[in-house]
């Protein structure tokens, strides 16, 4: 652990001088990220998300949980590089949340927010295709998390090699489930609290959405997101 301990600390220290947000990423725009929007509660910035049809975002089911029964203090903003301004902004009128989340352990950790009007589309704003089903990418193949990390954060954008998951699933002691896929493990890159409810994405398509987050973290645990290539997963988003 010590000497772990030694070896992490130099990519930590340059990853967190740096920024609070994604760590070791570079900066990134809404114009390539047009799926993306920030999600506010009671006014101020919750969580990220994704648009995955003309009326609905998907995001963490950490971001809501609890909050369900009032979908009107969440906000979504479209179309815009920072989390407080720009875009268009619409009300929520319903959360969908999986019904098996598991707050302790983060399995099935997605929601689905329904908008009270339909989202206006254009070049900062467009909905983004699934992955296909059952396809998980490659176990070292490289997939893309976005994010703010948080209410100041500069939008990031940070490639992360995907992790097998029975490896991913010993550095977390036997907790990760077939819902979830990981990617990332070096101290000082990855995502951060922030970020969740956040896309990844692999070949331009919906892959994960940012779930447990440990790129900002001293040691180099991989991150986890929740697996858009699962079946129940992606068939409970398109039910909504
Ligand atoms: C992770 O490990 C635990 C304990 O060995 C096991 O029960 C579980 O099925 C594993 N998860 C996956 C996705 O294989």
């Amino acid at each position: 652990m010590k000497s772990f301990f030694v070896l992490s600390l130099a990519p930590f220290i340059q990853g967190v001088l740096g920024s609070t947000e994604i760590s070791g990423g570079s900066p990134a725009t809404i114009d390539s990220l047009p799926y993306l929007v920030s999600i506010s509660h009671s006014g101020a910035f919750a969580c990220a998300g994704v648009i995955v049809s003309g009326q609905h975002v998907v995001t963490s089911a950490q971001c809501v949980y609890g909050l369900e029964a009032s979908p009107t203090s969440f906000s979504v903003r479209t179309g815009s590089s920072k989390t407080s301004s720009g875009g268009s902004v619409y009300t929520v009128t319903r959360i969908a949340r999986h019904s098996q989340f598991n707050p302790t352990t983060k399995d099935f950790d997605v929601a689905v927010l329904k908008l009270a009007s339909s989202i206006s589309p254009g070049p900062t704003v467009q909905v983004i295709e699934f992955i296909q089903p059952g396809q998980d990418p490659k176990d070292g193949s490289e997939c893309v998390a976005s994010g703010w990390g948080d209410s100041e954060g500069q939008l990031q954008s940070v490639t992360l090699p995907i992790v097998n998951r029975d490896t991913c699933n010993q550095s977390y002691d036997g907790k990760i489930t077939n819902r979830m896929i990981c990617a990332g493990s070096e101290a000082g890159k990855g995502t951060c609290p922030g970020d969740r409810g956040g896309p990844v994405t692999y070949g331009g398509k919906l892959a994960g959405i940012i779930s447990q987050t440990h790129g900002c973290e001293l040691f180099g645990l991989p991150d986890v997101f929740t697996d858009i290539a699962n079946s129940n997963i992606q068939s409970w988003i398109r039910s909504q």
